[in-house]
């Protein structure tokens, strides 16, 4: 089964195609466009007329590299939300017209599920995993328990992709900011106390974040700052996913999300899985940031397991919670 899936939540617009029996996901091809505000944050209308008018063309460049005919195509998939409204409707709008244009079936998927499917689609032995999806506007720890993906653990205010932005963009640094973070890090020397907020299996980043600004305005080295910011917040969510691992009692755990890209983050996990013999499993970066392929492959698993959605149906939705949905794919 072919399946073409369109990302739409934020920043990336991406199409995907991917082929599939349910077990095993291949993925056919891949592409995105990020919309890159000139200054400050993302303007949701702004960033939903970047998407529009790339939307077309990636569909036909998506298709070309996968070596696809549209004829082929069983199904298209779009994500239904959590995200911006405007951004949302851009994708499910160019859904809607591929679907019925070539005359297949729809399925609105859930992003933050996507995230943790892609990971149990195409790595080896990655079965039952604890997700730790770190990306701009989400952080979250969720696990498959009793039917649906529960969500664990989730940050109380700002997500860390959000929280290395902002601070980022205050020191004048390219969107996004995370990379050039990560890089400034590396040549940190001094750590500098940050608080450490963990409520539970919650976590919250906003005092965090403050606080090193004052870091900043008091002179202290960016280099440390960033540093510290690396090794404060990375601890936390380490922590916090231990802590569902330990509480779900299983035995794998997954990344996903733009932040998964970090070298620092992954090597943390990695260290606490080891410890607990537990195992880690991280998706190439181009399938951890928000891409078309993991909505493709959601919306093949809805479908292959018996779900259907009418066209007339297929509304966005931006409050859509990962445990609002039936995992009805699993057993
Ligand atoms: P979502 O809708 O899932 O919240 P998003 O638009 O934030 O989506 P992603 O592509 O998943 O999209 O993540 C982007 C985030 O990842 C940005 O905040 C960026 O700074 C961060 N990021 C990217 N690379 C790195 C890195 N090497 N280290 C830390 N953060 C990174
Ligand atoms: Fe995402």
């Amino acid at each position: 089964m072919i399946c073409v899936g369109i990302e739409g939540t934020a920043h990336t617009i991406g199409v995907g195609i991917v082929d599939g029996t349910g077990k095993k996901c291949n993925v056919l091809s891949n592409i995105i466009k990020i919309y890159r505000p000139k200054q400050g944050g993302i303007h949701p209308r702004e960033a939903a007329n970047h998407h529009a008018s790339y939307v077309a063309d990636l569909i036909k460049e998506s298709a070309e590299k996968a070596q696809v005919d549209f004829a082929d195509i069983d199904l298209v998939s779009f994500s239904k939300g959590p995200g911006l409204g405007p951004c949302l409707r851009t994708a499910a709008t160019a859904a809607r017209a591929l679907s019925l244009s070539l005359d297949k079936p729809i399925m609105g998927v859930n992003h933050c599920v996507a995230h943790l499917e892609i990971g149990r689609g195409t790595l080896d032995g990655c079965k039952d995993p604890v997700l730790l999806y770190t990306s701009g506007a989400n952080t979250q720890i969720t696990a498959f328990a009793e039917g649906k993906y529960r969500v664990f653990g989730e940050t109380l205010d700002i997500g860390i992709g959000n929280c290395l932005d902002k601070f980022g963009r205050n020191m004048g640094f390219e969107f996004p900011c995370g990379p050039k973070i990560e890089e400034l890090a590396r040549k940190g020397k001094k750590y500098l106390e940050l608080p450490y907020s963990i409520k539970g299996m919650d976590i919250a980043f906003s005092g965090l974040l403050t606080a090193a600004e004052q870091y900043h305005k008091k002179g202290q080295r960016l280099e440390d700052i960033c540093y510290s910011m690396q090794e404060t917040t990375f601890a936390a969510l380490t922590e916090v996913t231990e802590r569902a691992m330990a509480h779900t009692e299983k035995n794998e755990v997954l990344l996903g999300g733009g932040v998964a890209s970090n070298k620092r983050l992954r090597n943390m996990v990695q260290i606490m899985a080891k410890e607990r013999d537990a195992h880690f499993f991280a998706p190439s970066k181009d399938l951890c940031i928000d891409n078309g392929a993991m909505i493709a492959w959601l919306g093949l698993l809805m479908y292959n397991s018996g779900i259907r959605m009418k066209v007339e149906d297929s509304f966005i939705d931006q409050r859509f919670r990962t445990d609002m949905v039936d995992v009805s794919w699993r057993d």
